[in-house]
């Protein structure tokens, strides 16, 4: 499903509304990763609160992923509100509409409030709050969501996403949480080679979620991410070199395949989240992804199949033998999708569910001797 943070129904990539609040405490700046220390490596779709569009890059985050259980710390943010005061500010903007969840995600992306302390807050609310944003700021981020349904990832320029923070803005899909499963079925479902010897593609990248994951579990191996936006190969660019994988990923612009033919016979592990949404079904989303997410990420042609086709046509020729392609697909495209796999020649055809137990992606094998 293309969706939000912590959304979990069955949408595919883009069937699914845009923002929930992901705990953030698992989260981890890319600098973790050998980023560039700015502690900003930026996840799941928003862009800084400050700059609502999208100087992803200007503005430092708290260390992400630092909430530690412990006493409350001395406030040290460098705007400081009274607890009382937020809990009213709190009520008035649920007033407003939302959720308190997504209320209390922008809280902790733009605002530094981290979910502990939010807790603790409504147990001492005499205690003043540290916060990186002053209220108004937030106040004005959370009317524009409320009024225009934008996603508050777009709005805080960047999005958690498995243990990392990915840069988001208009013109790219958030990474939604279903596909962090796909990073660990490549890991599990990667053929044997020798360290160094191993060639991945990610195809269609957006904003480079996938091949940031694999770049970081697979550091010695060679990785492609192909993308035909302009603007999301941009703002994978920007991923990639906070993730410090720049010069250790190719980004291409490309239809699918075409700019990996050098490679083709060659590569062992293929992943995509393709655009899989039919097309009829593109007007019922939610607002937040339907008037905002970009169509190229979600519309899959009439029966939501066009771009998995383009995909698996020519995977068995540029699958190295006994390399495997890995797809997340619709939530009712799975026998679909086994059959095209099947059909192009491809081996050990096989659907694997996600966390909810739909069916959700699948994957197929080049056989190794021809
Ligand atoms: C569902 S999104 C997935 C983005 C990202 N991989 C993720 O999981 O969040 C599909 C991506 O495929 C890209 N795309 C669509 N058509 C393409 C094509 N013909 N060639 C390459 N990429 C394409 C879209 O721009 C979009 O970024």
């Amino acid at each position: 499903m293309i969706g939000g943070p912590s959304t979990s129904s069955d949408a595919a990539c883009a069937a699914q509304p845009a923002a929930q609040p992901v705990a953030r405490s698992a989260v981890a700046p890319c600098a973790q990763h050998g980023g560039n220390g700015t502690g900003q490596l930026v996840g799941n779709a928003t862009g800084p609160a400050a700059s609502p569009a999208g100087a992803a890059g200007s503005q430092t985050l708290g260390a992400a992923g630092a909430q530690a259980a412990g006493p409350w710390p001395a406030a040290a943010g460098p705007f400081s509100v009274d607890g009382e005061a937020l809990l009213a500010w709190r009520r008035r903007m649920l007033a407003l509409g939302g959720t308190a969840a997504e209320l209390d995600w922008l809280l902790d992306l733009a605002g530094g409030l981290r979910w502990r302390r939010l807790q603790e807050l409504h147990l001492r609310p005499e205690r003043p709050v540290p916060l990186e944003q002053p209220l108004a700021a937030l106040e004005l981020l959370w009317r524009r969501h409320r009024a225009s349904a934008e996603p508050l990832q777009y709005l805080v320029g960047r999005c958690p996403w498995r243990d990392l923070e990915l840069a988001v803005a208009p013109g790219v899909l958030i990474p939604r949480q279903e596909t962090e499963q796909l990073v660990d079925l490549a890991l599990e479902l990667r053929p044997p080679r020798s360290p160094g010897a191993l060639h991945w593609a990610d195809l269609g990248t957006g904003s480079g979620c996938l091949a940031v994951a694999l770049g970081l579990a697979l550091p010695a191996e060679r990785g492609f991410a192909v993308e035909a936006s302009g603007e999301a190969l941009a703002q994978a660019a920007l991923n990639l070199e906070r993730c410090g994988l720049v010069g250790r990923i190719t980004l291409l612009h490309s239809n699918w395949w075409a700019a990996l033919e050098p490679w083709w016979g060659k590569l062992d592990l293929v992943v995509s989240n393709p655009p899989y949404i039919p097309s009829g079904l593109l007007s019922g989303l939610e607002p937040v992804v339907r008037d905002h997410e970009p169509a190229l990420a979600l519309d899959g042609g009439p029966d939501g199949l066009e771009a998995v086709r383009a995909i698996v046509a020519l995977a068995p020729q540029a699958l190295a033998p006994g390399g495997v392609v890995v797809l997340e697909h619709h939530h009712d495209q799975s026998a679909a999708v086994l059959d095209l796999l099947a059909a192009a020649g491809l081996e050990q055809p096989q659907a694997h569910r996600d966390l909810e137990g739909v069916l959700r992606f699948a994957s197929a094998r080049r056989q190794v001797q021809p």
